[in-house]
């Protein structure tokens, strides 16, 4: 085995998965990307694509086995998949909201629990979690998205003091709105309350335009490559404009100065 560095990245078939899959091998990282669907384009690349679904524990298990099977190691794990479930809060019904959760929370769990024996054995490992920055500052009628979100920069947190004592670091990425094909198939809930028509169009038209302008998925890739490059990673990084710009107010402002720029940045 070369001294070619192992990377295994969930839901590398389009958008940021995609991006960073690509970026990473081209810097001569040895990639393996993952797919719930079978034969992509990717599979003809230097990017080797997995059949991977992170809501089942035997795919999970699969998945990193044939990785360490075939790399020999795991040197990072870049926990990417995920989804987005839009609707007022109370139209969203707790299945949908436990969907979400099963993908974009336990998704990470599951693959960090299905690494983390192996990242000790070699006494190194680098465990990356696509978070965003609606896990900072919550999306109105993204709410369960956002607090799958907010779950995961807890965990992360507290991830990252746990195994620091075996040479493992957790870091994070909070990117504000991407264009990517993500917005192309976001999961509306299926209960409609009529009330909450107007404020909800308006706010997933907002969202829409917010992603229409935002960067592509490239700038997420290419600060991953900075994070898995680096000696000593951070616990999180802010991407683009919008992401520094919204913490940086929510820090600094007045809580109602900083709620009322929410609801006017989603016309609500
Ligand atoms: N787009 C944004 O504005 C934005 C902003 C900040 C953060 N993010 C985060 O960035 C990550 C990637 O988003 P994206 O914009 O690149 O979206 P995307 O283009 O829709 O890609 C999502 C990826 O997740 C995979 N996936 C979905 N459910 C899965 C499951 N159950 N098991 C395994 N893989 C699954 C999909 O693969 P298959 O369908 O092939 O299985 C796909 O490759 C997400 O975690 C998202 O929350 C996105």
């Amino acid at each position: 085995m070369s001294a070619q560095r192992v990377v295994l990245i969930t839901g590398a078939s389009s958008g940021v998965g995609q991006a960073t899959a690509q970026l990473l091998s081209r810097h001569g990282f040895k990639v393996f990307g993952t797919s719930r669907h079978s034969a992509t384009a990717e599979s003809a690349s230097a990017v080797e694509m997995l059949p991977l679904d992170v809501r089942m524990d035997d795919s999970v298990r699969a998945c990193v086995e044939y990785v360490l099977n075939r790399g020999g190691r795991l040197d990072v794990l870049i926990n990417n998949a995920g989804y987005e479930l839009a609707g007022a809060l109370e139209e969203l019904s707790s299945e949908e909201a436990r969907a979400q959760f099963e993908t974009n929370f336990f998704g990470v769990v599951r693959m960090v629990d299905a690494v983390l024996p192996l990242m000790r054995r070699q006494k190194s490992g680098h465990i990356v979690n696509v978070s965003s920055l609606s896990g900072l500052s919550a999306i109105p009628f993204l709410g369960i998205y956002s607090a799958s979100r907010f779950a995961l920069e807890g965990y992360t947190e507290a991830l990252r003091h746990e195994v620091k004592p075996f040479n493992i670091h957790a870091s994070m990425t909070e990117a504000g709105f991407l264009k990517t094909p993500m917005m192309h198939h976001r999961q509306l809930g299926a209960n409609r309350i009529a009330e909450y028509e107007p404020w909800r169009q308006r706010a997933l038209d907002a969202i829409r335009a917010n992603e229409e302008k935002g960067p592509g998925p490239e700038v997420v890739a290419e600060t991953l490559l900075e994070i898995v490059s680096s000696k000593h990673p951070r616990l999180r990084y802010l991407i683009g404009g919008q992401a520094k710009t919204v913490t940086r107010l929510r820090r600094f402002l007045p809580a109602g100065m900083y709620e009322y720029g929410v609801r006017r940045t989603f016309s609500i």
